[in-house]
């Protein structure tokens, strides 16, 4: 059997800070409601000159160092991304380029909205597990302030900028050990990029309260998918297999969203109160929904400053635009 390993994890955010004091001045909000409704207390915003491949190029760097692999290693690359500028030929290839990976490199966006990462990553174990490739990177990179509307509260509250990134290779020792993925392809109204503007911008607009309770219940849907794929198992033995997660690193949308999935999965589980809770991952106070990049952001943070260890069990969970869902089970 083969199996596929994280050989090591990198990021990037852009060093521009935007907290809720300074959103305060831009629209009629408050620290205070936006701390209550979503956990963040600041954002990451790139530079004019910065852009989903840049800061992507510097989270690969980071990894590919953090692995101790050479860059000629990388087989193939994957790259969950919603914000590429203009829209083709797609950012994998900028970024192979920009990096100076092998020449022959094959390379491909995975445009899933938010749930970009977890659909890219499950096409990289695939593509490992099937034989195809030995090692490949992976990344999730978005620039959301490029397609946020800052004068509409309602979604200029929630979002910011980032990337992160992965390598892969095929090892003898579990590592990336399934993924489900989902979708709800009628409900793709609910989050979109609204008709340009005359200056020709797009921006971000979604159905916050619809987007919420879907995406509380998809998050424990897929939890629960990817520990019991069949889904034959009973209460008992789900429990079983929750009970040996180590943690969760949900995509970082709303603190309330990750509390309230976590409320559902102890009340569907009968787990005591805090156990579901106190395993979710939490990146957001300080960088915000920054779609692609949330996920392997939370795990290279995480993995920096001890949160997560080697060995850990620990399920990645997402959800966003399409909409999309999904989760992978990785044993770090
Ligand atoms: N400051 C102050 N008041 C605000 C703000 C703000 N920033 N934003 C909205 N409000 C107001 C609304 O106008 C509304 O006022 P009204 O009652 O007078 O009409 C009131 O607050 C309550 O609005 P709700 O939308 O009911 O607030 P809710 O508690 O649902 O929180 C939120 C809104 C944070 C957007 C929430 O619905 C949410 O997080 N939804 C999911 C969003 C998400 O994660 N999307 C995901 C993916 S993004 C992607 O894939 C790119």
């Amino acid at each position: 059997m083969v199996h596929v390993s994280i050989m090591g994890t990198g990021s990037y955010v852009p060093e521009r800070i935007l907290t809720n004091h300074h959103l305060r001045e831009m629209v009629d909000t408050s620290d205070k409601w936006i701390v209550e409704r979503t956990g963040i207390r600041e954002r990451r915003i790139a530079g004019e000159e910065e852009t989903n491949v840049t800061m992507a190029v510097i989270a690969l760097e980071r990894a590919i160092e953090n692995s101790g692999i050479r860059r000629e290693e990388i087989e193939f690359l994957v790259v969950g991304t919603n914000t590429t500028e203009p829209v083709w030929p797609s950012a994998s290839g900028y970024i192979a380029n920009l990096l100076g990976l092998r020449k022959d490199l094959p390379f491909l966006d995975v445009q899933a909205g938010c749930t970009g990462f977890n659909y890219a990553l499950s096409v990289a174990e695939m593509s490992i597990k099937s034989g195809q490739y030995r090692t490949v990177a992976v990344i999730g990179t978005d620039k959301l302030s490029a397609i946020t509307d800052y004068q509409d509260r309602n979604t200029c509250v929630l979002f910011g900028d980032g990337a992160g990134a992965l390598i892969l290779r095929q090892s003898t020792s579990e590592g990336i050990i399934r993924s489900h993925l989902g979708g709800n392809a009628k409900a793709r109204n609910l989050l979109i990029l609204s008709k340009k503007d005359g200056a020709g911008n797009g921006y971000i607009w979604m159905e916050g309260r619809k987007v919420y309770t879907f995406a509380k219940r998809v998050m424990v849907e897929s939890c629960f998918r990817v520990l019991d794929p069949s889904g034959a198992a009973g209460k008992n033995e789900l429990r079983a297999l929750f009970e040996q997660v180590t943690k969760i690193v949900p995509h970082q949308a709303n603190a309330r969203i990750i509390m309230a999935a976590a409320e559902e999965l102890e009340s569907r589980l009968e787990l005591p109160e805090g156990e579901a809770k106190n395993k979710m991952i939490m990146t957001i106070e300080q960088y915000g929904n920054n779609s692609c990049a949330s996920i392997p952001l939370a795990l290279d943070i995480s993995l920096r400053t001890g949160k997560l260890r080697k060995g850990d069990l620990v399920i990645l969970v997402g959800f966003g635009a399409g909409l999309t869902y999904a989760a992978n089970l990785v044993r770090l």
